[in-house]
């Protein structure tokens, strides 16, 4: 099973410890018996040279799971930079949008959606959307979208841009034409080779399942066809990884949201993520007290500074800045004054997200759903992390439940 994990690796990136090596095994299996093969040793030296074969089963271990406005903050970032920002200072130029991977589609249709809404005009901006899934790129061409795409309970903007199409909806013409889909391989050494550069790139929620080496190769993809002062958004799981690449944070609250690091700016590189993760400071609330927590006094150096606002968003604030110690003993400060909260345990879920602290992530992100079963954010993140670790059934109890709300 080793050479199929290498190969998926290779080929487009994918670390097969993301997703759960039974779920590699699993597609293997199932396109070996599709194409008839009598042992798996016949089934490789069939992959091995059919690049039609290769990509059937690329299908079939790709994670496409999209829903409209997901992570809603991002899109009322890129509405408020392209109308307040962009275009007062461009008014003779088009807004180049990047959504890479799109899967689906409901990424790239809903920057057209946010921009529309903003009241920037159709002819302003234009939005280029790459998957290697070609399956899931005949779904977004396609435009109609069930139940599953629509999630949280904000979705207004349903009737606003879908009409009803038996069970479904399909999606206004006029954001599907503002939206250009063509199949690629980010990790392609040719992909988009000597492109122009884009103003705003989402790249979310696929640095996650690769390794560090491909992270690498992504990040520097991404930072080659970013405009100078461009925006990339990336998941909230992956904002780590952007600081300790040359990337600062856009300091914009659960936007997940970084610019280019300017050479005029002395650079002063995070410490690797592995030196965050190990980083002492972050005491969970629940072992406040023991002699280890660290004083607040040292950890807070920019004290005055969030003194002002609110201590959560001032710890999304420093949280999204990469400072993950620093925010996490916000929380747990908060915690200790207003007693527990689904949103405070949400917020030291994604602290311990983001540094890789998966399983007290699980732990907070069900303490917030103890505290208040419909926390809709808390059971996706949930879901996600059981189904890097395997258990694709946990996950879809979870994705049920939101999916009720
Ligand atoms: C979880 S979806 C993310 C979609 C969207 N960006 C979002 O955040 O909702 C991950 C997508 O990455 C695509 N993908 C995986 N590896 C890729 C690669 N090497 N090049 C392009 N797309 C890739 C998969 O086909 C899948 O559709």
């Amino acid at each position: 099973m080793v050479i199929f994990e290498e190969l998926l690796n290779k080929t487009m990136g994918m670390d097969a410890a993301s997703i759960g090596p039974s779920m590699i095994r699993r597609a293997v299996s199932e396109r070996s018996a599709a194409c008839q093969c009598a042992d798996l040793a016949t089934y490789w030296d069939f992959v091995s040279q059919s690049p039609t074969e290769l990509q059937q089963l690329i299908e079939a271990v790709v994670v496409p799971e999209t829903w409209f406005f997901r992570d809603r903050e991002a899109f009322a970032t890129l509405a408020r930079v392209a109308v307040q920002q962009w275009w007062p200072a461009h008014p003779e130029k088009v807004l180049r949008l990047l959504s890479l991977p799109c899967s689906t589609g409901e990424e790239p249709f809903t920057m057209v959606m946010a921009l529309q809404d903003a009241g920037l005009p159709l002819s302003k901006f234009r939005v280029d959307a790459f998957d290697i899934s070609e399956r899931a790129l005949v779904i977004a061409r396609r435009g109609i979208y069930g139940k599953n795409s629509f999630r949280g309970k904000d979705v207004v903007f349903r009737d606003r841009f879908f009409e009803p199409h038996e069970g479904a909806h399909r999606l206004s013409e006029s954001v599907r034409s503002q939206v250009r889909f063509e199949q690629g391989n980010m990790l392609h050494p040719g992909f988009l080779s000597g492109a122009e550069t884009y103003d705003i790139i989402f790249c979310r929620n696929v640095l996650i399942y690769f390794d560090r080496p491909t992270q690498e190769r992504a990040i520097a993809l991404l930072s080659r066809l970013l405009a100078p002062g461009g925006i990339l958004f990336v998941g909230p799981s992956e904002s780590g990884l952007l600081l300790s690449h040359g990337f600062a944070s856009a300091k914009i609250p659960l936007a997940f949201a970084f610019k280019k690091e300017t050479p005029a700016v002395p650079v002063v590189k995070a410490p690797p993520r592995e030196a965050i993760v190990r980083r002492p400071v972050f005491v969970p609330p629940v072992r406040l007290g023991m002699a280890s927590r660290p004083a607040v006094k040292t950890v807070l150096p920019q004290q005055a500074a969030v003194a002002t606002s609110h201590p959560l968003e001032a710890a999304t604030r420093l949280a999204d800045q990469g400072r993950l110690g620093e925010a996490g003993v916000l929380c747990a400060a908060y915690m200790k004054t207003h007693g527990p909260s689904a949103q405070v345990y949400y917020l030291m879920g994604l602290i311990h997200d983001a540094a890789g602290e998966l399983d007290e992530a699980i732990g907070d992100y069900r303490k917030a759903l103890y505290l208040n079963p419909s926390h809709h954010e808390s059971l996706l993140h949930l879901a996600f992390i059981l189904e890097k670790q395997g258990n694709a059934s946990g996950a879809q109890v979870l994705r049920n439940r939101a999916r009720r709300l």
